[in-house]
């Protein structure tokens, strides 16, 4: 049921540590594998020969010891995981994370991974209620990181309230819902671009824009994280290749229309590129000398790739978008009817918190049936989201 999976798991200093051998035992049973994390604090609870004899990976706990294997160290971890389970989760380690602390092995690998993390709570129930470490858990829960909360009972301290470490079948029960939760685009192919394009001059010199890729990037992987198999066509940016998403590299706006005329068999195409316009009409093979005068580029016309995309559409949900510095609305309309798309994401990228470059967004969606969707600034994680769940409504109609 876990075939292959790679799970860390994370031990704090609790005495329900005793209980994370249960939990790494069903695991392992179900196939998948597990690489325990202790903190210093937890190994004064149950010894590392434990979780290693269960889990029959070698058990990291000291940050600074030399590595006894490349594939256990922190970074490596910290890619290589599909999931984090920190169990049990203490007020320690909740209070670190949402403070971005990282001063040992399990909080600097959890805070370089891009995995989900599940901190399955457990501490006294006066801890449990403190007003500070609720809002810990606050900060966690609007950073994304899931939760797996107590019970409630008779706890070691002799207290009885919430705090109890959820029975290791629940906690393994959380993580195998969440690899078989219905992911929505499960099946369907989709298309985005992203990053700007870059229009040589000379061997030396191009002209360009402000796109980072961020927006493109984002949309991507939340396509990916729904299930879809997603080609992403992007110009040169910074950014790394999102989990589980192929990327199409490349340079000029020519080139990601090649990019994107070869991969139109999918369900939905998202265009959030921004391709360059135009060309240097007369490329020069040689660098452009400076002379004593001013300089004059003439600049022919690119191809515009979302219109082709537009009229050779059949079924595909076509999405555009519009980056405006003003008459966002009336340019954006224009846009959505001229390039027959299915729906057109309006960003004025003078506003502050809006466009390129940053990790925030102001967006307005006008949809081809006319309804319209305004949204405040948000991480162009949670645009991507927005904009994905209009595409799958459609795809669902
Ligand atoms: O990459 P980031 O730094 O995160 O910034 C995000 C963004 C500002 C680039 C993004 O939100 C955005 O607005 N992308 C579209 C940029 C753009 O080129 O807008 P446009 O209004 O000029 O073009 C309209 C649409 O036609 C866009 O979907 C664009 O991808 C497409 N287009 C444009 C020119 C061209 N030759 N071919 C195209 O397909």
């Amino acid at each position: 049921m876990l075939n292959g999976k790679n799970i860390v798991v994370g031990v704090t200093g609790g005495i329900a540590a005793y209980k994370a051998a249960d939990v790494v035992s069903r695991l392992k049973k179900l196939g998948a594998n597990v690489y325990v994390v202790m903190t210093e604090h937890s190994t004064k609870f149950i010894q590392p020969l434990t979780f290693q004899s269960l889990s029959q990976n070698y058990v990291v706990t000291d940050m600074f010891e030399d590595p006894k294997t490349w594939d256990v160290e922190h970074i490596s971890l910290a890619k290589r995981a599909d999931l984090f389970l920190i169990v049990p989760a203490t007020a320690n380690i909740v209070g670190k994370v949402a403070h971005g602390i990282a001063d040992d092995m399990l909080t600097t690998t959890m805070m370089a991974t891009e995995a989900p993390v599940f901190f399955a709570l457990a501490m006294n129930t006066k801890m449990y209620e403190n007003p500070i470490f609720q809002d810990n858990l606050k900060i966690l829960g609007k950073y994304g990181y899931h939760l797996i909360t107590p019970d409630s009972g008779r706890l070691a301290c002799g207290d009885v309230g919430t705090g109890k470490l959820a029975d290791p079948e629940r906690i393994v029960d959380t993580v195998i819902q969440f690899f078989n939760r219905p992911r929505r685009l499960s099946g369907r192919r989709i298309l985005v671009t992203a990053g700007p394009t870059r229009e040589a001059l000379d061997p030396v010199r191009y002209i360009t824009n402000h796109s980072s890729g961020k927006m493109g990037y984002a949309i991507a992987e939340a396509a990916a994280a729904e299930g879809a198999e997603v080609i992403l066509v992007s110009g040169p940016t910074a950014l790394d290749i999102p989990n589980g998403v192929k990327r199409i590299s490349v340079v000029s706006t020519q080139e990601m229309f090649d990019a994107v005329m070869a991969n139109l068999d999918v369900d939905a195409v998202i265009k959030a590129a921004a391709p360059a316009d135009y060309k240097a009409a007369d490329y020069s093979d040689e660098k452009i000398k400076k002379t004593e005068g001013d300089l004059s580029i003439r600049f022919e016309k690119n191809p515009d790739i979302l219109k082709r995309v537009g009229e050779l559409k059949t079924h595909q949900v076509l999405v555009g978008f519009a980056a405006e510095t003003h008459n966002v609305e009336a340019y954006a309309k224009k846009k959505l009817v001229e390039k027959n798309l299915d729906m057109i994401v309006a960003n004025d990228v003078t506003a502050e918190g809006a466009g390129f470059n940053g990790d925030t967004n102001i967006v307005t969606i006008y949809d081809r049936s006319g309804d319209v969707f305004k949204y405040d600034c948000m991480e162009k994680t949670d645009v991507a989201k927005v904009i994905l769940n209009k595409v799958i409504e459609r795809l669902q109609k």
